[in-house]
Parts: C-alpha cells; sequence; structure tokens
C-alpha cells in the first residue's frame, strides 16, 4: 500500500487541475478501485456515466472495448484508456467481417452481441446485450432464430432461458473458462460458501452455482442475503473490492485475474492525465451504427 500512496496522491491532484473524472470496473486492482476512481462499476454502467456526468475529460480504467463504449454514448466527450492495449479475448475473437458473413449464413436473422465487443461489431449489429439482459434482448427482436455472439458460453446459457434459436460463434472468456466445476463443488463442500458465478463461465460450472449473474447483479444479491461466506466465480480483482463493501462477509477466493485488466496500473493512469494521451477515436459513422445498437438495448432494460 505504501509503494502506491504517492501515485494515488499525484493521480488525484493532476484529476483535479486536469478537472478529470476516473472511472473503474469492478475488476480494477483495488489500488485503483478504492485509490484513485471517483465511480466504480460495470461495463455498461461506466458507460451511462460518462453520457450523463459534467466532467468533459474521462479516463476509463478497463478495457478497451469498456472505453469505446464510453466515447459511443458521450461522443463529445473526451475518453482516455490508461494502456491501449488492454483488449479481453471476447472482443478480439470477432470482427465486422466477422458479422457480416454470419449474416450471409442465416438471411434475415436478427444479430445480438454482448458489449464485450468492438465498436466495429456493434456497429454491425441489430442490439446489443449484457449478461444481465441478454434473454430479454433476444426476445425482444421478435425472431424465431438470432445470432447471439461473442460469447459461446454465455450464448449457451441463453439458450437455455429462451425458445428463441440461437445461432453461436465461438469466443471465450480466457478468465472465466478456467474455472472448472470441481473447484466450484470444492468450495462449497470445503468451506460451507454459496457460489456465485458470472455466466461468462463454462456450463458445468455455471450448473454447480447457487447464483448465476453479472458483476452488477452479483453484488445485488450479495446486499440482499449477506451471506456469511461467499465464492464469487469470477475475476477475483472484485471479491478484494467487495470485501470494504461487505465486512460481515467471508470471500472465498478461487482465483484468476484478467490479465488485460491488470495492464492498466497507477503509473500509467497518471501518465495518460498528464500527456492526455491514449484517446479513444472512433468514426463518426462507426459511432452512430454502434450507438443505435446500444440503444435498442437500453430501450429494453438494463
Ligand atoms: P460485466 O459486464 O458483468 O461487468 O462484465 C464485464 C466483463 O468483462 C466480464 O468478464
Ligand atoms: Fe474480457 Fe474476460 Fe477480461 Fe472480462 S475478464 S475483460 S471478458 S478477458
Amino acid at each position: 500500500v505504501s509503494l502506491h500512496l504517492p501515485w494515488i496522491d499525484a493521480i488525484r491532484k493532476l484529476k483535479k487541475q486536469r478537472g478529470a473524472l476516473i472511472l473503474a470496473h469492478t475488476y480494477q486492482s483495488p489500488e485503483i478501485f478504492h485509490g484513485v476512481a471517483d465511480i466504480t462499476g460495470d461495463s455498461l454502467a461506466l458507460a451511462q456515466i460518462a453520457a450523463d456526468c459534467d466532467s468533459e475529460l474521462i479516463v476509463l480504467c478497463g478495457v478497451h472495448f469498456m472505453a469505446e463504449s464510453a466515447k459511443i454514448l458521450a461522443p463529445h466527450r473526451t475518453v482516455l484508456i490508461p494502456d491501449r492495449e488492454a483488449g479481453c479475448s471476447l472482443a478480439s475473437s470477432i470482427t465486422a467481417a466477422d458479422v457480416r458473413a454470419l449474416r450471409a449464413q442465416h438471411p434475415g436473422a436478427p444479430v445480438v452481441s454482448y458489449v464485450n465487443t468492438s465498436a466495429e461489431v456493434k456497429a454491425e449489429s441489430d442490439a446489443c446485450c449484457t449478461s444481465a439482459n441478454a434473454v430479454q434482448v433476444v426476445e425482444s427482436m421478435g425472431a424465431d432464430k438470432v445470432i447471439f455472439l461473442p460469447d459461446n458460453f454465455l450464448g449457451k446459457w441463453v439458450a437455455g432461458r429462451t425458445d428463441v434459436e440461437l445461432v453461436l460463434w465461438h469466443g471465450t472468456c480466457e478468465v472465466h473458462e478456467k474455472f472448472t466445476a470441481q473447484e466450484a463443488r470444492h468450495t462449497r463442500e470445503r468451506f460451507d460458501a454459496v457460489v456465485l458465478a458470472h455466466p461468462e463461465c463454462g456450463p458445468e460450472v455455471l450448473a454447480e452455482a447457487d447464483f448465476v449473474g453479472s458483476t452488477s447483479g452479483m453484488t445485488k444479491w450479495l446486499e440482499r442475503e449477506r451471506p456469511a461466506r461467499v465464492a464469487l466465480i469470477t475475476e477475483c480483482s472484485m471479491a478484494d473490492n467487495l470485501r470494504v463493501r461487505f465486512p460481515e462477509t467471508e470471500f472465498i477466493k478461487p482465483c484468476n485475474l484478467c490479465p488485460h485488466m491488470q495492464k492498466i496500473t497507477l503509473p500509467k493512469i497518471h501518465a495518460c492525465l498528464r500527456d492526455l494521451s491514449n484517446e479513444i477515436v472512433i468514426a463518426p459513422e462507426v459511432t452512430v451504427r454502434a450507438r443505435a445498437a446500444l440503444d435498442r438495448m437500453l430501450a429494453v432494460g438494463r
């Protein structure tokens, strides 16, 4: 912690001078989440805050698609990301050309894309979804068959909850795919913990979970249920960050960190604020089409 303090101090000063707002995803390291973020949340919440806040300068501590979503919803603001290389295995699993090829193979089927996609892929989609509203968005398309991308596991989970036929892609989250059903079972049996899992995990893991939900869904569940012991089967910085908010709950940690989230560090946040570097730029025509896909999702509900 003492190593972080000079950076935290310097970032707070610079942030004030610049009039910047620092937004951080729940998977960011605790020194960022607790030390310098003004607002924290899931990827969509951060994008919505970027649109609604009154700061012209936003530093998004998260991965590239999250910073793009913020820019799409707030195109008139400057959005910076401390490391442009902070990617996502789901977002990089599919390109705009892949989406066009899928449409050609399944004429007439609308495309629903998870928010973990690039701006170009969103622009090729009819609607976006999060893991919290995926079933509702798929059903709102009013079609018998929907192309759902890019997360194969989330797609299978949604397919089990709707009569709409889903055409799936082969993307996976390199962090969530590592968890095993045995690990989830062992955690429950050995520590008497409730098991909450993110739907980016594989089907066998989700079958073991007491609750399946997005990062915000899991947080809301904890607020409601206040369990004595819990295992969050998701990126493990989340448990570190929530511990402060739920002091009476013990967090058991099967731990997988997202290497992309870990690329964001205090020195890089400081450098990007100092130099106003790594600005997110999206072509206007891509912004307009991607925005339409996000708006269609928001009309269905969060
Ligand atoms: P949420 O949208 O649930 O915050 O998840 C983002 C993510 O990257 C999950 O791995
Ligand atoms: Fe992407 Fe997985 Fe990292 Fe989330 S945890 S940003 S889905 S690689």
